[in-house]
């Protein structure tokens, strides 16, 4: 592995100010073109302005699009993305920061060259490695619940104490709080806020009263 290139630092600003505007991120897999904008606009209502929307759908690309559009005060992140090509469409729908759930060299080195910031997804020492040796300082754990939880965090804040991260897989509202006391999580991330049986019955309100349960409890 040679590493020609490093993360400049402001990729590393950047999503330090995205994370500081919500410590918990809401996980969206949008099934259906139409529930995108009344779906983000719920959790955007109840507190939550920064989403990640998965390429886990058909449409979420679209549906990407649709939620930049009716909803600028909201930071947008595109998540599960596995590949550079799938980068580069993030770039294109106009991302505010792209979430992928594991690493590899290439989504390393493509990190490194765009504008729009990464959060990669480790859950191991090696991995946060490899991505501090391109510069990265910010990472997702995942998945967090799976990989060690609150104890794997708290022992990769002895090699590397200036990483920091947002985890996500297996978080919910009554274990949140024991990640965000942690000195390295900067926020969680997670699909509670989205139950399917929700969003398939179009119960917007319901949906924001779990964001604004979650902004009210969680608050910076
Ligand atoms: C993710 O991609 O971050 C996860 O699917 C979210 O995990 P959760 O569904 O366990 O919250």
């Amino acid at each position: 592995m040679t590493i020609e290139k490093q993360l400049p630092s402001t990729r590393t600003t950047e999503l330090d100010s995205i994370c500081l505007k919500a410590e918990v991120i809401p996980v969206l897999a949008i099934a259906r073109i139409e529930d995108a904008v009344p779906l983000a606009t719920a959790l955007v209502e109840g507190g939550l302005t920064v989403l990640e929307v998965t390429l886990r759908t058909d449409c979420a690309l679209d549906a990407i699009r649709r939620i930049n559009e009716a909803l600028p005060q909201a930071s947008v992140g595109v998540g599960t993305v596995l590949t550079p090509a799938q980068y580069r469409q993030a770039e294109q729908v106009g991302a505010d920061f792209v979430v992928t759930p594991g690493t590899t060299e290439a989504l390393y080195r493509y990190g490194v060259t765009s504008s729009v910031p990464m959060l990669p997804g480790v859950a191991t020492v090696s991995e946060l490695m490899t991505g501090w040796q391109y510069g990265y300082r910010r990472f997702k754990f995942f998945p967090a619940e799976a990989s060690g939880g609150v104890k794997a965090l708290k022992a990769f804040a002895g090699p590397i104490p200036d990483a920091r991260f947002c985890p996500t897989g297996g978080i919910g509202i009554n274990n949140a709080e024991d990640y965000l006391a942690l000195k390295n999580v900067m926020c969680v991330g997670g699909s509670w806020l989205t139950p399917k049986s929700l969003v398939d019955a179009e119960d917007w309100d319901a949906i924001r009263s779990l964001a604004r349960e979650a902004a009210e409890r969680f608050h910076h």
